[in-house]
């Protein structure tokens, strides 16, 4: 599956670099990621950051009801 359509980046290979230890940023540099439309950048950055172990927060998630 591409992550970044406008520069036919696959998701494997924004694995592969992340769980080198590349950022978003420095896989931003090497492939162009979301340098394009931008479409693909909260996807990419939620991928690198669970394949670095960091904690996702999401603002697309549905906000927790409180009753
Ligand atoms: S889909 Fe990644 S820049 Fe357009």
């Amino acid at each position: 599956m591409y992550i970044c359509v406008c520069n036919a980046l696959s998701e494997g290979t924004v694995r592969t670099l992340a769980r080198e230890g590349l950022s978003f940023e420095e896989i931003q540099a090497v492939t162009g990621c979301s340098n394009c439309c931008g479409s693909c950048r909260e996807l990419a950055e939620s991928v690198v950051a669970e394949c670095r172990g960091i904690p996702v927060i999401s603002n697309t998630l549905p906000a927790l009801q409180m009753t």
